[in-house]
């Protein structure tokens, strides 16, 4: 699909671009013009998804500080740092009287400290005196998580708030320190991908809807605009924070999510 908006000449790294919302993301940014980087555990997707769209990929395991270093080394090396997108997320349900300390850990770690160090390596990299050096954008994936009460995402839902903050305070530092970065993140509503079907099985599977079917129709009536998301409107979103277009906004959440949390 052809796009309004241009992003040639900037290079985009992308977490956890080898499924879901991440690849829709790498495919949208790339019909803009932009080099795409997928950065996934999933190497032999994430490097089928970049071979498609001429792209390159990068193993990236997004907890591992030494892994963020050299994905981002990698990515420069193909021409530069614009757009970092910190996609990749895992979700873990449970009913908070039920939570295991291990899930929550490992959500936390994902979650919050991948997206952490996302932007702390984004920051050194496009920073006047990083290897990149000419400001760019960073975009958080939270999710309509962090801005409703439904049960069973509890801890999920905590570490989204925390990536909805850490956002904020991210933009703020950029200013103050004159990186020239803006940090922004979206709040995608529930998508059919992977993670988004695992959750209506879950609500079925802890007694919470009648069926996963059940469940889907539980967020629809919750939406104004009477759908589940789709990939294309996540893509859509990051794609336009990227550009130009949006250069004016800056430490924002962004609802991608048909009205559910409004
Ligand atoms: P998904 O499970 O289909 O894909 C997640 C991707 O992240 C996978 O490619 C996986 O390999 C990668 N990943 C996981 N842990 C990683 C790590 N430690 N290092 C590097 N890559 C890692 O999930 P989906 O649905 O595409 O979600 C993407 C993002 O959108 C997540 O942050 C999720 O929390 C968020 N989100 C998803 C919603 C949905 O309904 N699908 C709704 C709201 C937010």
């Amino acid at each position: 699909m052809a796009s309004s908006i241009d992003l040639a000449g900037r290079t985009a790294l992308v977490t956890g671009g080898a499924q879901g919302l991440g690849e829709g993301m790498a495919r949208a940014l790339a019909a803009a013009g932009a080099t795409v980087v997928i950065a996934d555990l999933r190497d032999d997707q994430g490097a089928a998804v970049a071979a498609e769209i001429g792209g390159h990929f990068v193993h990236l395991d997004v907890t591992n500080e030494l892994s963020w270093k050299s994905a981002v080394d990698a990515a420069v090396q193909t021409g530069g740092l614009d757009i970092v997108v910190n996609n990749a997320g895992i979700e873990i349900s449970s009913l908070i009287i039920n939570i295991e300390p291990e899930d929550i850990r490992r959500m936390l770690e994902v979650n919050v400290l991948g997206t952490v160090l996302g932007i702390k390596h984004a920051f050194r990299a496009m920073g006047p005196e990083g290897p990149a050096g000419k400001g760019g954008v960073v975009i958080n994936v939270a999710s309509v998580a962090a801005t409703i009460a439904f049960p069973a995402i509890g801890g999920y839902s905590a570490t989204k708030s925390a990536v909805d903050r850490i956002t904020r305070v991210a933009a703020m530092e950029s200013g103050k320190l004159g990186l020239g970065v803006r940090v922004n993140c979206i709040y995608p509503g529930l998508v059919p991908t992977e993670m988004g079907a695992g959750l209506a099985n879950d609500m079925a599977e802890l007694g919470l809807f009648p069926t996963p079917g059940d469940a889907v129709a539980g967020v629809v009536e919750l939406t104004p605009s009477g759908r589940l998301g789709t990939v294309e409107d996540m893509a859509d979103a990051v794609v336009f924070l990227a550009s130009d277009q949006a250069k004016f906004i800056n430490g924002v959440g962004l609802p991608v999510d048909g009205g559910m949390g409004m």
